[in-house]
């Protein structure tokens, strides 16, 4: 979870106009910012490190899940710049948003994370690949779709 101690290093990165993550550690001075910085570190030097970063993000709720979105919110600091990294998100819905559907207007789950990727991190190389109609597996519902699950699996496979 954010904390003031987290804030704290924003604002002094912010207020000292330092945008090189390399940098960052230079700011955290106070035992409670040191605490926080323990958390953001190491995932931050996972995140610098990779040249493709791969995010496995099921759809909660039209978006996505909690966690997820801690994570963001750790190690994503102002005016980063994340290129030339690639992202790949691999997806899965219960139902389906594809272009067309009814539902596609309620997909805040790819298009947050795309605007996320390109507003946060200036990558716009992201690539999306979704299993969608998971829940035909449990729901009688949608048993007609299996077959539309069983594809949109084998093409997410494929495009893997
Ligand atoms: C809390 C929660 C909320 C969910 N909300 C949605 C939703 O809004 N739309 C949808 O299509 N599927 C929704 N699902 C279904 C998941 O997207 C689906 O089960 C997916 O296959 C989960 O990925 P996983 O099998 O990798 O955990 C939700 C599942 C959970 C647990």
């Amino acid at each position: 979870m954010i904390g003031e101690a987290w804030t704290e290093i924003c604002d002094a990165l912010l207020a000292a106009g330092i945008t090189d993550p390399a940098h960052y550690a230079g700011v955290v001075g106070t035992p409670s910012q040191k605490q926080a910085w323990a958390i953001v570190e190491p995932l931050l030097a996972e995140l610098l490190e990779a040249d493709v970063v791969l995010i496995g993000a099921p759809m909660y709720n039209f978006s996505i899940p909690a966690a997820l979105k801690a994570w963001i919110d750790q190690v994503t600091f102002p005016r980063m710049s994340l290129r030339p990294k690639k992202f790949v998100i691999a997806g899965a819905r219960g139902g389906t948003y594809a272009e067309g559907t009814p539902r596609a207007p309620f997909d805040h789950h790819e298009r947050y994370l795309r605007d996320f990727v390109a507003g946060h991190y200036d990558v716009d190389d992201v690539r999306f690949v979704h299993a969608e109609l998971t829940n035909a597996l449990v729901d009688p519902h949608l048993a007609a779709r299996e077959g539309e699950r069983v594809a949109s699996r084998e093409a997410a496979l494929a495009a893997i």
